[in-house]
C-alpha cells in the first residue's frame, strides 16, 4: 500500500478540493494548506477518509514556517492563485516570490515530485499583470528545481468553479450580456475531474521535468461558450458586443467591486487565444485523454439556475 506524504497548498479551492477527493482514495496521505481552517475545514475534512487528511493553517508564507512543511512530504502540488488584486493579495507574492520559495525549499529537501499549477498561454499575455506574474513563477520554478513539473490548464469548469457558475448567475440576472473581442476568443474549456485525472497519472507515472498544457477535448469561443451557458440554463439573452474602449471603461469601475466581476487585467488576458501554444506537450500527447464535453458536464448542474431549478424542463427558453 502507498502511504506517500502529499502536500497541498490552496487546497480549498475547485482544483484542490477535488484533488484530494482522489489522492485520499488512492491511498496517499495529504496535508492540505490553508489560511483559515475554519472556512476551509468543513469543505476538506468530507473530502477524505479519516486519517488520511491532515489540515495545517497557516498565517504566512515565510520560509521557516514552509520548511517545517515541505522537509516532511514527498511530493508538493501549489495550487495557490489568484484572478484579481485586492489589499494584501498581489499577483506577484502569489504568483511569483511564493513558487519561488517552495521550489527553493523543494531542492533544499531533495523532495521526490515539485508539481505547480500555472495557467495556459501566459507566456503571450504580455500586457496582463496576472499572466506576467505567472510565467515569472514558471521561470523561478524551473531554475530552482530543475525536475519540477508545471501544469498549464486552460479554463478548468465543474459545479465548485468561479467562471462557468458565475456566468450563469449573471446571465440569469442580466436582460442583455456584453460580449469582449466580438466573443471569438478561443478556449479548451477541461472538466475539473479529467484535470484531477492529469495530476493523478503525473504523480504515478511521470518522473520528473515536464511542462504539460491541458485541455479538454474541444476548442470553444467566448460567445460559444455564453450561448452554451443560456442554453443548459433554458434562458435567452441579447449579446452584446462591446467595443473595446466602452468595455475598459466598465472594466475600470467594476474592478472596484470587492468580488469584481470583470478587471482591466483580466480584459487584457481575455484577447488572447487560451489553447494549446503547439510548443510544450498537452495531456493528449501524454496518452491522458480528457473526454467530457462542457455541455454534457454544465447540463448535470446548470438546472440550479433554471426557473424551477431541479423540476425544470430543458427546450421552452424563458425570458
Ligand atoms: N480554475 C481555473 O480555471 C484555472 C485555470 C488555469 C490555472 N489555474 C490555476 O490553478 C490553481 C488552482 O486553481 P483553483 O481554480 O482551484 O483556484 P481557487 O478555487 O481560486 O483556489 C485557489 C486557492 O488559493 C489559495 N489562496 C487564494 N488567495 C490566497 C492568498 N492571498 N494567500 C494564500 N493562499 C491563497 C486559497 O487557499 P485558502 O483560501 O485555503 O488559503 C485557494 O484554495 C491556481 O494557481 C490557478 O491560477 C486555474
Amino acid at each position: 500500500m502507498k502511504h506517500k506524504e502529499i502536500l497541498v497548498f490552496g487546497a480549498t479551492g475547485q482544483i484542490g478540493r477535488n484533488l484530494i477527493r482522489k489522492l485520499t482514495k488512492n491511498n496517499y496521505k495529504v496535508t492540505a494548506v490553508t489560511r483559515n481552517i475554519h472556512t476551509a475545514g468543513y469543505i476538506l475534512k468530507t473530502q477524505a477518509n479519516p486519517g488520511y487528511l491532515r489540515v495545517v493553517e497557516i498565517k504566512n508564507f515565510k520560509t521557516e514556517t514552509l520548511e517545517d512543511l515541505i522537509k516532511n512530504c514527498s511530493i508538493c502540488i501549489n495550487l495557490v492563485g489568484i484572478l484579481y488584486e485586492k489589499k494584501q493579495n498581489h499577483f506577484k507574492t502569489l504568483h511569483t516570490d511564493l513558487p519561488d520559495l517552495i521550489s527553493l525549499l523543494a531542492n533544499k529537501f531533495k523532495i521526490e515530485k515539485l508539481i505547480h499549477l500555472s495557467a495556459l498561454g501566459v507566456e503571450n499575455a504580455t500586457d496582463s499583470k496576472y499572466a506576467l506574474s505567472k510565467f515569472e513563477g514558471e521561470k523561478k520554478i524551473l531554475k530552482n528545481f530543475k525536475q519540477s513539473i508545471i501544469l498549464k490548464p486552460s479554463i478548468v469548469y465543474s459545479v465548485d468553479d468561479k467562471f462557468s457558475t458565475r456566468f450563469m448567475t449573471l446571465l440569469s440576472r442580466l436582460p442583455i450580456m456584453p460580449i469582449y473581442y466580438e466573443g471569438k476568443t478561443k478556449f479548451a474549456p477541461i472538466h475539473v475531474t479529467d484535470l484531477i485525472e492529469i495530476i493523478l497519472q503525473i504523480i504515478e507515472k511521470q518522473k520528473q521535468s515536464l511542462i504539460l498544457e491541458c485541455i479538454g477535448p474541444e476548442t470553444l469561443t467566448f460567445k460559444e461558450i455564453i450561448l452554451k451557458l443560456l442554453k443548459s440554463i433554458n434562458k435567452k439573452r441579447l449579446l452584446l458586443p462591446l467595443p473595446l474602449p466602452i468595455a475598459a471603461l466598465t472594466a475600470k469601475f467594476l474592478q472596484l467591486l470587492p468580488n469584481p466581476l470583470l478587471t482591466e487585467d483580466q480584459l487584457n488576458l481575455l484577447k488572447y487565444d487560451n489553447i494549446n501554444s503547439g510548443i510544450n506537450k498537452t495531456n493528449f500527447d501524454l496518452g491522458i485523454l480528457s473526454k467530457r464535453k462542457f455541455e454534457q458536464e454544465i447540463n448535470k448542474y446548470s438546472f440550479n439556475w433554471r426557473t424551477g431549478g431541479q423540476f425544470s424542463k430543458l427546450n421552452n427558453s424563458e425570458k
